[in-house]
């Protein structure tokens, strides 16, 4: 292409004219453009979304999915800041020519196709901010070298086939807000120098492999919104007293993961809003302690918990979800649905099915938007109390409607 121009050049204008035009032409820097044409030959772009990867420049000529800096570098070109491709029907690997794109910030390859596996190449980009290569069909293990990315603020890895370890590598991504590696095969322990990451806020971790223990240090770090680790196997693990000590968490799900021994008391965390420990082999009684005013879900189904239900369920005005059902809870039920403010579209859903729950304290009246499931207690054959009948069936007078948080 340039070497055309140059030539029109030579014919229409004089030699230092043809200088200057060369000299304010904005190129992107070749072996940029040699890394992008490695790419795309190791892409199956079926649809053809990337037909204009063959024509001009990547950064004068507008190649789809190919953003770049607005000024030239040191170094007289353009570089490549952006490359995003999300959603494309590709399939085909990544070629490990991406770490020559020395420059980027965002590579977002989310939602395709892709297999092979993620090339340790990409820790060469320590400009990076954002890696998300979400949703696709990857595989092999994590590259140690992504824990040279000291400047990545998103790690979204989600829903593919990547197993083996986390490495102990991402001690070092200093900047990470987001550690998204759900749905995965991930395998063995979760690192405790994870906990080192000050900036961490989601560590999603769910639906994978995992074992061993959930590491107390991550009471220390200090911003922590997000945890979840459903269906990984700890199993005889507990759920260690520190996490209560997690002052910024929101949610914490640990669904399905075979762990024994107490809840914690998680009382003192302020904008707890979504507590699931449900299927997993909790025993002793649930913590009496109020929750967070703000507490919407709280699931504890199917575990071993004894005692009674503790009145300061009573207290929670946002509370759209608690269920206790499988458990071993005897005693009475409070009135947990007096203090719930059911403004616009609010419900509460109360599942306490299958305990030896006996009794009620006040009468069974809650109001029409409230679900209350009593089926497999001893109240429900108790005669001295009225108005059972409704909660006792065995089928679903509604659906137990799902309660999610936004997690900007
Ligand atoms: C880049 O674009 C500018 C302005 O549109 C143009 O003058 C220049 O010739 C282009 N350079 C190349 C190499 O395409
Ligand atoms: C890029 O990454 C590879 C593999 O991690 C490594 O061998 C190589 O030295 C790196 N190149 C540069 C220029 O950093
Ligand atoms: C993750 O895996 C679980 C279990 O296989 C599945 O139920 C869930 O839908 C998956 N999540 C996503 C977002 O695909
Ligand atoms: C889970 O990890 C164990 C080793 O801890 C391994 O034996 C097993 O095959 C893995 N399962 C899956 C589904 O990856
Ligand atoms: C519970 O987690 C295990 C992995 O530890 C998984 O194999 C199983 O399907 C999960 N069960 C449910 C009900 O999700
Ligand atoms: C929680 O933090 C407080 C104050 O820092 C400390 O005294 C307490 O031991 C911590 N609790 C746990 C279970 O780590
Ligand atoms: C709780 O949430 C409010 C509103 O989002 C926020 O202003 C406050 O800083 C949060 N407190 C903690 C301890 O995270
Ligand atoms: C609850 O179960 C534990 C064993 O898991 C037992 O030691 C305790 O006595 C039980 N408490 C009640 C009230 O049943
Ligand atoms: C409702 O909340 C108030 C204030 O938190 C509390 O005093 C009262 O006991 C609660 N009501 C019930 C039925 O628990
Ligand atoms: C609950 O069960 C425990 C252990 O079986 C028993 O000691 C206690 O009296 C029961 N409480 C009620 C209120 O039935
Ligand atoms: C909830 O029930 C109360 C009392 O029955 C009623 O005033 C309110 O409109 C209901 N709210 C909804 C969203 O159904
Ligand atoms: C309650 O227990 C019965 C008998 O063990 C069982 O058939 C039923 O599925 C259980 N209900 C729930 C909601 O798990």
């Amino acid at each position: 292409m340039l070497r055309l121009r140059f030539c029109g050049c030579l014919i229409a204008l004089s030699y230092s004219s043809c200088f200057v035009l060369l000299a304010v032409a904005q190129v992107t820097n070749p072996s940029e453009v040699d890394a992008l044409r490695a790419v795309k030959s190791s892409l199956i772009d079926y649809r053809k979304h990337l037909r204009n990867w063959n024509k001009g420049d990547p950064c004068n000529s507008s190649w789809t999915g190919v953003l770049c800096f607005g000024s030239v570098g040191t170094d007289g070109y353009l570089h490549i800041r952006e490359l995003q491709l999300l959603s494309m029907y590709l399939s085909g690997t990544l070629a490990p020519e991406l770490g020559k794109l020395s420059q980027l910030v965002i590579l977002d390859f989310m939602w395709n196709d892709l297999s092979g596996s993620i090339p340790n190449e990409i820790g060469n980009i320590t400009s990076l901010k954002l890696l998300l290569l979400n949703g696709n069909k990857l595989l092999g293990s994590l590259p140690d070298e992504l824990g040279y990315l000291a400047n990545l603020n998103r790690l979204q890895v989600d829903q593919n086939h990547i197993s083996g370890p986390i490495p102990k590598s991402f001690v070092n991504l200093r900047s990470l807000r987001h550690l998204h590696m759900n749905n995965n095969s991930l395998s063995g322990q979760i690192p405790s120098e994870l906990s080192e990451i000050p900036t961490l806020l989601h560590m999603l971790l769910d639906n994978n492999n995992l074992s061993g223990y959930l590491p107390p240090e991550f009471s220390n770090i200090p911003g922590l919104r997000i945890i979840q680790l459903d269906n990984n196997n700890f199993m005889g693990i507990e759920i260690p007293a520190t996490y209560g000590n997690l002052s910024r968490l929101t949610k914490l799900s640990l669904r399905n993961c075979s762990l024994q021994g107490a809840i914690p008391d998680f009382s003192r965390i302020p904008n707890l809003s979504y507590l699931d420990l449900s299927q997993n082999y909790l025993t002793g009684p649930i913590p009496s302690p109020t929750l967070s005013d703000n507490m919407a879900t709280i699931d504890l189904l199917e575990n071993h918990l004894n005692g009674s239900i503790p009145q300061s369920f009573s207290d929670l005005p946002h509370l759209q979800k608690l269920s206790l059902g499988n458990n071993l809870l005897n005693g009475s039920i409070p009135a947990i649905w007096l203090n719930v403010s059911f403004s616009t579209k609010a419900r509460l859903a109360l599942d306490l099915r299958n305990n030896s729950i006996s009794n009620i304290l006040g009468e069974l009246n809650p109001p029409a938007n409230v679900t209350l499931r009593l089926e497999g207690n001893p109240i429900c054959k108790n005669a001295s109390i009225e108005n059972t009948g409704p909660f006792c069936q065995s089928e679903a007078r509604d659906e137990i409607p799902e309660v999610s948080i936004n997690s900007t």
